[in-house]
C-alpha cells in the first residue's frame, strides 16, 4: 500500500488505522471472573444476603468491603450505600446542608452530583471548569454567597481537581467539601488519595466505574459524627444500631432517613473488585502512557493531553485533548470514529449527555415534581431563585472543543499504537 493510500482518511474511503475491536469501558466489570462467582455463591449458599444482623459466624462482606475502601483511601470510616448518588445525599445531609443553602458543583459532572444537592433540599450553583476539565477554583470563589454551605469538587474522568486551592477556599469561607470521586477510585493528588480531602468523599461502584458491584457506592470520612449522621440518613430503619429500638445515643442521631443500604451481594462483588483495582490502574496507566508517547510529535500541532492537577495520581481512564474550534472538533471526532477508534465528544450541543450542565434542562428551567418549585423557590433561601440562564460559557467552549478517547485496561500494545496512528492521521489531515 502506498503512503498516499495509507494517509487517506477512512472517512474518505481509505483504510482504517485501527482494525481491532474496541474493548468496552467497564474496567472492573469486564474482568468479572471465578473469584466474584465464588464470593457470590458463598453468600447464596449461606442464604444470608442482608448486611445487618447476620447469623453468628457469618461475617458481613459489606463490612469487609468498607474496611478495604477505608484502608485504600486512608480514612477511619467508610459506609457502603446502594449508589454514589445516595452516598452524596447522605454526605450532604451529614454535613448540615439543607433548606436555604447553596452547594457549588462543576459544569462537567454526571447530573446526579447536582441532583443530590436538590434531594438534600438545597440549590446547586454551577461553577466553570478549567483546562484540567475539573472545577475552576477561581470561579468557585466568585460564586460563593452568604448561602453557600459546601463545595463539591468532582474528580472528573479519573483525574484530580486542584485540591490545594479548593481546600484553601473552603477553609477561608468556612465551607464543607464533599468530594465526588465516582469516576476516580484509586486516584490521588500529591500523594494523598482522592476522597480523603473533604469532610466526606463519595464513590460509585456502578457498572461503568473503575471497579463495580453492579450498583453501589461508599461514603468515606475521618469524622465519626459525619459517619454516624450519614449512617442514619442511609438507613431509615436504623438496623445498624447496637439495639435497633434504643433511644438516640446523642442528640440528632435519630431522624427521618432513606433506605440506601448496600446488600451482601454487592459486598461480595466489592471485596473481590477492590483487590483487582491496583492491577486495573497499572494497566490503564501503561496503556495511556503508550498512547500519549505515540502522540508526542503532535504537540507541535497543538494536540496536547488535558492539563492535570497531578498527572502522577491520574487513574488514566481516558485521554482528552482539545482542537482549535467546535466545528473542527466535530470533523475530528467523525474522522477518528471512522478510523475505528472508540472516541466521543465531551460536549456537543445536539447530542444529549447528562455529564454537561448545559444539558440539564430541567434544572435550568427549575422543573420540580410538585408545583411550588421547591427547593429553587424556598422561603428559607431569602433570595430570588437561582438564575441558570447562559451558564458557564468557558466550560461549554472547552468541552465543545474536546476529543475524548476511552482507555480500557484490556487494550493491547498494538491497539495503543493504532490509536496513536489514527490520531496522527486525522491531525495531519485537519490541523
Ligand atoms: C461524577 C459522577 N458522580 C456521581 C455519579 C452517580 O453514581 P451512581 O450511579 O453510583 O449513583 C456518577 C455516575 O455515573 C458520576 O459519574
Amino acid at each position: 500500500m502506498s503512503c498516499a493510500q495509507q494517509a487517506r482518511l477512512a472517512i474518505d474511503g481509505g483504510p482504517k488505522a485501527k482494525t481491532t475491536p474496541n474493548p468496552p469501558m467497564y474496567p472492573g466489570g469486564y474482568e468479572i471472573g471465578e473469584e466474584e462467582k465464588r464470593e457470590i455463591c458463598d453468600s447464596l449458599d449461606k442464604k444470608y444476603i442482608f448486611r445487618y444482623y447476620l447469623p453468628k459466624g457469618v461475617p458481613s462482606k459489606v463490612e469487609r468491603f468498607e474496611k478495604q475502601i477505608a484502608e485504600l483511601v486512608g480514612v477511619k470510616y467508610a459506609l457502603g450505600t446502594n449508589s454514589c448518588t445516595s452516598a452524596l445525599i447522605s454526605s450532604l445531609i451529614a454535613c448540615g446542608v439543607g433548606p436555604g443553602h447553596e452547594v457549588i458543583v462543576p459544569a462537567y459532572t454526571y447530573w446526579s452530583s447536582a441532583s443530590a444537592v436538590l434531594c438534600a433540599r438545597a440549590v446547586p450553583i454551577i461553577a466553570e471548569i478549567d483546562d484540567s476539565f475539573t472545577m475552576d477554583p477561581a470561579d468557585v470563589e466568585r460564586k460563593i454567597t452568604p448561602r453557600t454551605k459546601a463545595i463539591m469538587p468532582v474528580h472528573m474522568r479519573g483525574s484530580a481537581c486542584d485540591m490545594d486551592r479548593i481546600m484553601a477556599i473552603a477553609r477561608k469561607h468556612n465551607l464543607a467539601v464533599i468530594e465526588d470521586t465516582a469516576q476516580a477510585c484509586g486516584g490521588s493528588y500529591k500523594g494523598r488519595m482522592l476522597g480523603s480531602f473533604g469532610q466526606c468523599g463519595c464513590f460509585s461502584f456502578q457498572y461503568y466505574k473503575i471497579i463495580t458491584t453492579g450498583e453501589g457506592g461508599m461514603v468515606v470520612t475521618d469524622d465519626e459524627r459525619m459517619y454516624l449522621m450519614a449512617q442514619s440518613v442511609h438507613d431509615s430503619a436504623a438496623c445498624w444500631r447496637p439495639d435497633r429500638f434504643a433511644p438516640a445515643r446523642f442528640p440528632g442521631e435519630l431522624f427521618y432517613g432513606y433506605d440506601f443500604r448496600m446488600s451482601e451481594l454487592e459486598g461480595a462483588l466489592g471485596v473481590v473488585q477492590v483487590a483487582r483495582l491496583p492491577g486495573l490502574l497499572d494497566r490503564m496507566r501503561s496503556r495511556k502512557a503508550r498512547i500519549c508517547a505515540g502522540l508526542e510529535d503532535l504537540k507541535a500541532k497543538g494536540i496536547v493531553p488535558r492539563r492535570q492537577n497531578d498527572a502522577g495520581g491520574d487513574t488514566a481512564i481516558c485521554i482528552m485533548f482539545m482542537v482549535p474550534t467546535v466545528a473542527l472538533c466535530e470533523e475530528f471526532v467523525k474522522a477518528l470514529a471512522a478510523e475505528g477508534v472508540d472516541v466521543m465528544h465531551a460536549y456537543h450541543k445536539q447530542l444529549h449527555d447528562w455529564h454537561v450542565a448545559h444539558h440539564w434542562e430541567h434544572m435550568i428551567q427549575q422543573v420540580t415534581p410538585t408545583p411550588e418549585g421547591y427547593p429553587y423557590r424556598d422561603p428559607a433561601r431569602k433570595a430570588p431563585p437561582p438564575d441558570y440562564a447562559g451558564l458557564c460559557p468557558q466550560s461549554s467552549d472547552l468541552l465543545g472543543r474536546a476529543v475524548h478517547i476511552n482507555v480500557p485496561p484490556q487494550l493491547t500494545d498494538a491497539d495503543c499504537d493504532m490509536i496513536a496512528e489514527a490520531v496522527r492521521k486525522v491531525a495531519n489531515a485537519y490541523l
